[in-house]
């Protein structure tokens, strides 16, 4: 099938924005700095950047060409594919994962989306011109103690995510991501050249992220590092695999999947080399968790000159990296309606957008009415969702891929999307068969040894 029911990128160059717009999100410029903070940095980072360019690029390879060969939703992408290579219908469980997986992680992204919008209110306004590290704690536990105002800013994000969604691939989605993407690089260039020159703690944070320690490894970090890539990188879910179905025949899938990750893993970092000087220079902690991106920016925004309009752009691009991703997450259920249920388009975002935000609720109460609630030791809602998304959902779904990739899939399909074996084809071919998958289960295994020893 040369075209997709659901529309198709005008470009290479779109499908590269929209990839990257769904990778580079929260996930970068919130999450990486403060699960490498909380995992002590060095050790975590270099695992994290193997994680990804042996297990992350091979499998965002396989979900473009998946999607490519299938043309539709995830769900019907797999259930065709498995026909079509002659082998067991329990491959189709891929594409369910997938949806569950991605309704987990909106619920939870759109609430901390939420907290990007009150920030840029209160930026844009000049509730945070004197930001100090004192202010900046107390704003952040008002407005998270407050379950109808998070609530509220969930449900704003929600509807503007969906409504993207609602218009479609080529009116919503790619109009979105062709103008957001090229600014966000732009200001995030700026507040690192801020970060190197004026914040006095530069080398610091080059020290904290990038020196190799032995002794700071931990099953944790391992577990927490290979996790990241996984959402950092929107795969495991069929997000990805969604967008590949919209791609044009003969773009390079390797090569687009090798751009993407590196994409992805300079915003990571340069977000980190922005937040890390100034927590080292306001006596702040990283170990701080969720909050670290909201106790920081601020600060730095008030000690610079122009602060407030910088700020202000810079909560709006976050906003806007937050929604390209949240259409991501919203599409492949969405397709799969479309194609199911035969509705509109405008019809089923709004199912997959409503169902996401109603699931939502309960991370936005787990900081305030139900922070009490624990499902497992110290695990509210929120940490729940967050952690059986990326430190299960999304390393199983993306084994899966790799495996139906590597060993189930007619070899004349690959060799249809990829072209026939060549050097890169055969390196992939290895990363896909054996390495991501004993990768993986080396660390699930390591983890479940330290839950039965202590
Ligand atoms: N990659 C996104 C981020 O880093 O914020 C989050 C994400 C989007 C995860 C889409 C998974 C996904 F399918």
């Amino acid at each position: 099938m040369s075209q997709s029911i659901h529309g198709m990128w005008s470009s290479r160059l779109i499908f590269i924005f929209a990839a990257s717009g769904s990778a580079i999100g929260l996930g970068n410029i919130w999450r990486f700095p403060y699960i490498a903070g909380e995992n002590g940095g060095g050790f975590f980072v270099l695992v994290y950047l193997a994680c990804i360019l042996l297990i992350g690029v091979p499998i965002m390879a396989s979900e473009i060409l998946l999607g490519r060969a299938g043309r539709k939703s995830p769900i019907n992408t797999m259930q065709d594919l498995t026909q079509a290579s002659g082998v067991t219908a329990s491959w189709q469980a891929i594409g369910w994962v997938g949806a569950i997986a991605g309704f987990t992680i909106l619920s939870y992204y759109g609430v901390v989306a939420g907290w990007v919008l009150f920030y840029l209110l209160e930026m844009s306004t000049g509730g945070l011109v004197n930001a100090n590290a004192q202010s900046t704690q107390e704003i952040f536990t008002t407005l998270t103690a407050n379950p109808w105002a998070l609530v509220g800013w969930q449900t704003l994000f929600m509807v503007m995510a969906t409504y993207i969604a609602a218009l479609g691939v080529v009116k919503g989605l790619q109009t979105a991501v062709k103008y957001m993407m090229p600014a966000l690089y732009i200001l995030l260039v700026m507040l690192v050249v801020w970060a190197a020159t004026e914040s006095g703690h530069f080398q610091e944070s080059l020290t904290f992220l990038f020196s190799f320690r032995v002794e700071a490894f931990s099953v944790d970090a391992l577990l927490a590092a290979m996790g990241h890539a996984f959402f950092t990188l929107s795969i495991g879910m069929g997000a990805i695999m969604a967008y590949g179905a919209y791609l044009p025949k003969g773009v390079s899938i390797i090569g687009a999947s090798v751009t993407i990750a590196m994409l992805d893993t300079i915003v990571a970092l340069l977000s980190a080399l922005i937040i890390f000087p100034i927590v080292f220079a306001n006596g702040l902690e990283g170990t701080e968790g969720p909050s670290l991106m909201f106790l920081t920016l601020p600060i730095a925004f008030a000690n610079m000159p122009g602060g407030q309009f910088f700020g202000t752009l810079f909560f709006l691009l976050v906003s806007f990296a937050a929604i390209t991703s949240a259409i991501s997450l919203l599409e492949p259920v969405t397709a799969w309606l479309v194609e199911r249920l035969r509705t509109t388009r405008a019809v089923s975002a709004m199912i997959v957008g409503f169902m996401a935000w109603l699931l939502g609720l309960g991370s936005a109460f787990s900081f305030n009415i139900m922070s009490d609630v624990h499902f497992f030791p110290g695990m509210t809602f929120f940490n729940l969702v967050d952690f059986a998304s990326d430190k299960i959902l999304l390393p199983v779904g993306g084994v899966l891929i790799a495996l139906f990739t590597g060993w189930a899939l007619r070899q004349t399909i690959i060799e249809e999307e990829l072209g026939f074996a060549g050097y890169t084809i055969n390196i992939w071919q290895a990363l896909i068969r054996y390495i991501a998958p004993v990768a993986v289960g080396i660390v699930f295994v390591m983890k479940l040894q330290t839950l039965f020893t202590g």
